[in-house]
């Protein structure tokens, strides 16, 4: 659906996108992720055919982003970051205006623009002036338009930018059910949202791919330790002997519970798993274990990691 190759955009001698290249398959849901002015916009504006690369290229939707940039915006469903919407339009009559400039007429205007509302669960606004609505609605409005003319591919920048935690679950809802027939590109900086509806993740930081996979597959790769907790009830240096298992970078106990029962969080190397070691341990110590449970670093410590250990290039 995207293939990008070497695609590069340069804005008066910085470069902000520099050779990236990469794919999103048909039905994918990608997340677009990396810190501020790391180039997402850029990049997303140039896939949508709405600012051409300075080199590169990317066949987008079947249509080159340079030479094909009207197919692609016929193809695509681009969202910007702060949709400009016109405030002085009602719901309906701006989709219904809008649904006319993407070539759709009459009758079938009429039933897209209904159809949209529906989806997005702005049919009740639909009389509203765009200005009197409050911003989740409005990029619900936003992300109406993007689906009117029924395009392949959704790219949207920052769809839940700024909405409270239940709109988000909405859009969220609204984009997994979409999966179906659409492939989605959203760029976004709620980690918790990607790991929960991401089939993949592209993470990008000063113009360049840092990361590329599945959200559990980074978290896997990452140098960050995962941790074990336990609620543990027994004789014995408890601490000193879990730390000698290999894997164990360390154990320490958090707190004391009631009738001789502790918590002990043991942290572990990167990719051991040193659970059926601490079994055969506290059987062998005759400790009774009630509760194990392994905590993988999160993509936010991925995300994290990645932003401190890169220094940016010469040229910025
Ligand atoms: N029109 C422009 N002219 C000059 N420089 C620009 C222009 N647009 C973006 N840049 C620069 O390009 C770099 C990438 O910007 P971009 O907006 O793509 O980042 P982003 O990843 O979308 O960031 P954010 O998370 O803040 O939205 C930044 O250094 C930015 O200052
Ligand atoms: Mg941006």
């Amino acid at each position: 659906m995207i293939e990008a190759q070497d695609l590069t955009k340069r804005y008066a001698g910085r470069t902000a996108v520099d050779a990236i290249s990469f794919f999103v398959k048909p039905g994918e849901i990608v997340g677009f992720l990396g810190p501020n002015g790391a180039g997402k916009t850029t990049t997303m504006r140039m896939l949508s055919g709405y600012m051409p690369p300075s080199s590169g290229s990317a066949v987008v939707a079947g249509y080159d982003v340079f030479r094909d940039s009207i197919d692609v915006r016929r193809n695509v469903g681009y969202m910007p970051e702060n949709a400009p919407l016109y405030g002085d339009l009602r719901v309906k009559e701006y989709l219904h205006f809008r649904a006319e400039l993407k070539g759709l007429r009459g009758r079938e205007a009429r039933r897209r623009t209904g159809e949209v509302m529906d989806m997005c669960g702005v049919t009740d606004m639909r009389r509203r002036l765009i200005c009197n609505l409050s911003k989740g609605y409005r990029q619900r409005v936003a992300l109406a338009d993007t689906l009117l003319h029924q395009p392949q591919l959704l790219i949207l920048d920052e769809p839940t930018n700024g909405l409270d935690p239940t709109q988000i679950r909405h859009i969220r809802e609204m984009l997994v059910g979409l999966k179906e027939r659409q492939t989605v590109m959203l760029s976004t900086h709620i980690l918790s949202e990607v790991e929960k509806i991401c089939d993949r993740v592209i993470m990008i930081h000063h113009g360049r791919i840092r990361a590329c996979d599945t959200p559990q597959n980074l978290a896997r790769q990452l140098r960050a330790a995962a941790t074990v907790s336990l609620e543990i009830k027994g004789k014995g240096p408890m601490t000193g002997l879990l730390e000698a298992l290999p894997g164990v970078r360390k154990a320490e106990q958090e707190e004391n519970l009631n009738e001789g029962w502790k918590t002990i969080m043991v942290r572990v190397e990167a990719q051991c798993d040193p659970r059926e070691a601490i079994l055969e341990l506290a059987t062998k110590e005759h400790w009774i274990i009630r509760e194990m449970h392994q905590q993988l670093p999160s993509l936010e410590d991925v995300f994290v990691e990645l932003a401190a250990s890169d220094a940016p290039p010469a040229d910025q």
